[in-house]
Parts: structure tokens; sequence; C-alpha cells
């Protein structure tokens, strides 16, 4: 792949302090692009300054949401230098997406080609304290302008990057999750399982009113009974039960999510017992009744792993594990990200060293 390369003259975006950084709100100074069209298929890859797209008012992304995203991280090494974190695995799901998106794929090798070009150019931007990063969001989207409701005939694939510090503003610290029957996600047969910019605003009516109950996240339960629960919404989720690590199987209505394989792999490779299941919010509720449930964790790019010390459902609170941070938490989050910093071995090959 050709990449042209038009640099910022000069440095355009705000640089924060890092202890500042947040999550998702701070660019870089350069953006990868490339477009599709039926005739030519992907062409015109470039890098160009960070700036506003140009979009016709009627391009279908605006009007019917042909779009999907990715999340992966670029992480700073103890040598000074760059590693990815598996972007092979976003680079298929992205790929996944846009075929349930009736979108079509691009090639893993341009694609892998276009994250470590546009990384490397911005390199300073990576921030060096504990716990940051540079988050990478490709986006993916429709252009063509036409109100029809069928396949767009052009697109736009775009990456942009965000210097990060943790999502959640409580860090490490066990967060506070409402599981509602009010609202539900995904159904089968949708596009649940699908990064796309579709399964975020229904949420938001859900995740607000949970907010203003002194909530972190929703975590949804299944769309038919209510009765399963399914996932975070910007994370998957694991319980464990007594010794058990339990975490819903993939069945169409949730993200399969790099860090929820990541998880298991590890799981595996330490000889604990993991199960993919169906498990209940009654299961769950029960558990942190019975003292069954030893521990609850969120896992995502974004999230990494996020302890959660108390569960809400139907107006009542139940704890977990005193919302301590519990041990096997700890030491999957030490793991995850000592692979992903370079200062753990890497028995899975999962790093990718890129500068
Ligand atoms: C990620 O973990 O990368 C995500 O995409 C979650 C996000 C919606 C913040």
């Amino acid at each position: 792949m050709n990449i042209t390369v038009t640099p910022a003259l000069h440095r355009k975006n705000p640089r924060p302090p890092e202890s500042d950084l947040g999550f998702g709100t701070y660019f870089t100074d350069h953006m990868f692009l490339m477009d599709f069209s039926r005739d030519k298929g992907w062409h015109h890859a470039r890098i160009e300054p960070y700036g506003p797209l140009s979009l016709d008012p009627a391009a279908q992304v605006l009007h019917y949401n042909q779009e999907v995203f990715e999340g992966t991280k670029a992480y700073l090494q103890p040598d000074g230098g760059i590693a990815l974190f598996r972007p092979d695995k976003n680079i298929e799901r992205m790929n996944t997406s846009a075929v349930r998106l009736a979108m079509p794929t691009i090639e893993p090798d341009d694609f892998l080609e276009a994250i470590k070009a546009i990384v490397l150019i911005d390199k300073d931007w990576l921030p060096i304290s504990e716990g940051t990063s540079l988050y990478i969001r490709p986006t993916f989207i429709s252009t063509e302008a036409s109100l029809l409701v069928k396949p767009s005939d052009t697109y736009l694939f775009y990456i942009i990057l965000s210097p990060v510090g943790s999502y959640y503003k409580e860090g490490m610290n066990p967060t506070r999750i409402y599981a509602t029957d009010e609202y539900v996600r995904a159904t089968r047969g949708g596009a649940g399982a699908v990064k796309t910019s579709g399964n975020y605003a229904p949420t938001l009516v859900a995740a607000g009113e949970a907010m203003s109950r002194g909530y972190t996240q929703v975590l949804w339960l299944d769309s038919a009974e209510q009765k399963y629960i399914e996932e975070v919404g910007t994370s998957n989720i694991f319980f464990l039960i007594e010794d058990e690590l339990v975490t819903p199987p993939l069945g169409g209505t949730i993200l399969p999510g790099v860090t929820r394989d990541s998880v298991i792999q590890i799981a595996k490779h330490w000889k604990l017992k993991i199960v993919e299941r169906p498990i209940t919010i009654d299961e769950v509720i029960h558990g942190t009744q019975n003292g069954h449930l030893k521990e609850v964790f969120a896992a995502g790019t974004a999230a990494v792993i996020s302890p959660v010390g108390t569960i809400g459902y139907r107006g009542k609170d139940y704890i977990v594990d005193e919302v301590q941070i519990g041990a096997l938490s700890q030491k999957l989050y030490d793991e995850i990200t000592g692979i992903q910093y370079g200062r753990r071995e890497d028995p899975f090959g999962w790093r990718i060293k890129i500068a």
C-alpha cells in the first residue's frame, strides 16, 4: 500500500498534562484516511493533519448508520519502543462487523500497515505515565450521498489516535453497575455482536439514568427474558463463583471482546476453571448473599480489567467482595498490562513491537 503523507505544519491540538488525560478527549496531530469506491476498490491511502471531515449531508452513514469502528492501543515499552496488543483480533473483528453491515472488507495487511504508520508518525503523543496509552480508533463509514436504504457505493476508512488514561474515573477502584430490566441492548438475530455506533446511542438514556442514581454503567440483560447477563456495554463481564470463572457465551448479542478472549486464554494457561455459560442475574444476586460470588470484573480494551464492587438491581444494591479489588482481578490486570507494557513474558505472542 502506498501511503502519501501531508505533515501537520505545526502542532495544532492541545496537549494536556498526563494526569488529566481521562479517555478519548484529546487527539493527536495526524489521521490516516483511505477511500473505497465500487470501481476502484480501496485507494488513496493517506496521512493528513488531524481535522474535520467533509461529508455530503446526504451521506448514508448520517442517515442509516452504515458504520463500524474498533478500539485498540499502543503501549510504551521499557526500552522506549512501542508495542501493539493483538491488533490482528481487532482487524478481524472490524471485517466481521463490516460484513454484517453489508460493507466491504479491508485487507488485513493494509489495515495493520495503516495502524503502524499513523502511530509512528504521532509517536511523540504516546503518554509515559503508569496506566496510560495511545488509544487507536479505526472508523469505517459509508459516504455515498443517497437516501435510498441500500449499501453505500463509497466509503471512508480513517484512523484517529487519542492519548488516554483510565476509562472510568474510578480507575482500578471497584465500580457500581446497574442491571436494568427496563431497557435492552441487543436482540437475537440483530447486530449486538457488531462494533457499530448504532449499538451505543440507544444505551445512553439507560446509562444516564443509572449514573443519576450513582452507578458507573449499565449491566445489560438478555432481551427475551431480562434474565441472563450479557455485557456492560463498554466491556464484557466475568464472575468468579467459588473457584470457577464464568462469563456469558458469545451468542450474537454480545461483543466478542479482545480482552475477554485474552482473559479466557490466560485463565486456561493458569489452569483455572473457566466456563462460558449463560448466567442469570438471580444467580449473581444470590451469590452476593450466600458468599459464593467472590469477584466480578469488567474486561475491555478501554476498561482493561475493572473490578465491580456493587450491583444494583430492582432498586437494591448487592455488594461484591466488600467492594474490594479482588485478588484474581488484580492478578489478571497485572498479567495483561504486564504483557501490553512489555514488563512480563508474552507466552501467547500477543505483543507486536512496532518501534
Ligand atoms: C473499547 O474498549 O475499545 C471500546 O471500544 C469501548 C468503547 C465504546 C469505549
